[in-house]
């Protein structure tokens, strides 16, 4: 443990280094060039249900840290991508996920959001199911006959834990490298500690626009200046982003206006703290936010973007916890607070605009365009990436520099 801080505090230095070196300079991480996609990538209902297919239904799922899921017994039902999945501790510490249907004739096996059974018994007929999924009892099972044949079990879905995170495919018969998928993310991922951290509050916000427009409102510090004037401007500077790409997801830091002083001073009076900070991009997703909307605060909060049916429904999850657990009830009801000041800023600055943008997109002609500045280099990563993952053209890079060869 002593040693995974120590190459936290050394990452977050290497990161302090490059903030001191871009506020002197006046220049921030940015893209090679800016780059334009089309406003139909919001928009179009094919694309947003081969997105659903690909992206939500074949692409690993994270669900819950596991600190959510602790003890054996433990289950959480998953729904949000449509397919009706329970995710279970084993006995033996692992977990499974299985389709929360039933086999005899599809109904809802587990009806709570989350909990802890022995067991799990069908409210229909009271077919009654172990932890690991196997067929436990059923009652008249003998007037089945041969019918239970192929029925001994629930359907199972591959599962997979990682860095104190579960993680779910909800297709029966796919397969899951959470370790490919990962990448070299998973140490990053790793440096948050998130094996110990408690979950305190959670929501749901829901918003009429499309979860990428949504999602890319996370993904870029240009807005704080207009959007957030009052709430993130006064703390944060916009001009300067801090930007890592692993391979899919990426990290991003922005820079709070109280590091400005560091320019004058020697390195080791900075202050740095070992502690993981800046916005985690979990491909497809998937926004860890360690930090928070006042300055010098660090909690983790995890925000789950799921697309509804229609291309302009989404509903993100939104989650904190507290690093390392809750200390004590003043601790936890300063936790709750900084939950409530960023739902209040997303509420009603960050959603507020992304369902008015998304529904002008709606009303722009076809072939229309927007376009990501070079400082806006996450999302021009993050496009790319869904665009490919899809298996959709990619957007371009500066297509007027290259319309004028
Ligand atoms: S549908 Fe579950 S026991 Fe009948
Ligand atoms: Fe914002």
């Amino acid at each position: 443990m002593a040693a995974q801080a120590e190459d936290v505090l050394k990452s977050r230095m290497a990161v302090a280094r490059r903030v001191v070196d871009h506020i002197r300079h006046g220049t921030s991480d940015l893209a090679e060039a800016p780059m334009v996609n089309a406003a139909s990538v919001y928009t179009d209902p094919e694309r947003h249900a081969r997105e659903r297919e690909v992206l939500f239904k074949q692409t690993p799922q994270f669900v819950c840290l596991s600190t959510e899921l602790a003890e054996p017994g433990a289950f959480r039902t998953f729904d949000e991508t449509g397919t009706p999945i329970v995710v279970v501790r084993q006995g033996d510490g692992s977990v499974r996920a299985f389709l929360n249907i039933c086999v005899h004739r599809g109904a809802r096996l587990v009806r709570e959001a989350e909990g802890k059974a022995k067991r799990f018994t069908c409210w229909f007929h009271g077919w009654t199911f172990a932890a690991d999924g196997r067929l436990a009892a059923a009652p008249e099972a003998e007037r089945f006959e041969g019918g239970m044949a192929g029925r001994d079990h629930l359907i199972s879905v591959p599962a997979a834990e990682r860095h104190g995170m579960v993680f779910v495919v909800p297709t029966p018969g796919a397969s899951m490298d959470i370790d490919a998928h990962l990448g070299a993310f998973g140490e990053i991922l790793a440096g948050l500690n998130l094996e110990v951290a408690e979950r305190v509050k959670t929501d749901i916000l829901p918003v009429a626009s499309n979860w990428k427009y949504a999602l890319d409102t996370y993904g870029e510090g240009y807005h704080f200046a207009a959007l957030h004037k009052q709430t993130l401007a006064p703390y944060f500077r916009n001009d300067i982003t801090i930007y890592d790409r692993y391979d899919r997801h990426h990290r991003i830091g922005f820079v709070e206006r109280d590091w400005e002083k560091w320019v004058d001073q020697p390195e080791e009076s900075w202050g740095v703290r070992a502690e993981a900070a800046g916005i985690h991009y979990l491909f497809p997703n998937v926004v860890l936010f360690a930090g928070s909307v006042s300055p010098g605060k660090t909690y983790l909060t995890i925000f789950r973007h799921y697309p509804g049916e229609a291309p302009g429904e989404t509903k993100t999850y939104k989650t904190i916890y507290a690093f390392g657990g809750v200390r004590s009830e003043e601790h936890r009801a300063e936790v709750e607070a900084a939950f409530d000041a960023t739902a209040h800023v997303v509420r009603t600055e960050d959603y507020v605009t992304a369902a008015e943008g998304w529904k002008n997109l709606t009303a722009l002609p076809p072939g229309a365009t927007v376009v990501y500045g070079r400082q806006e280099i996450a999302l021009q990563h993050q496009h790319r990436a869904l665009a490919e993952a899809i298996g959709m053209p990619l957007p371009q890079l500066n297509p007027i520099a290259q319309a004028a060869e």
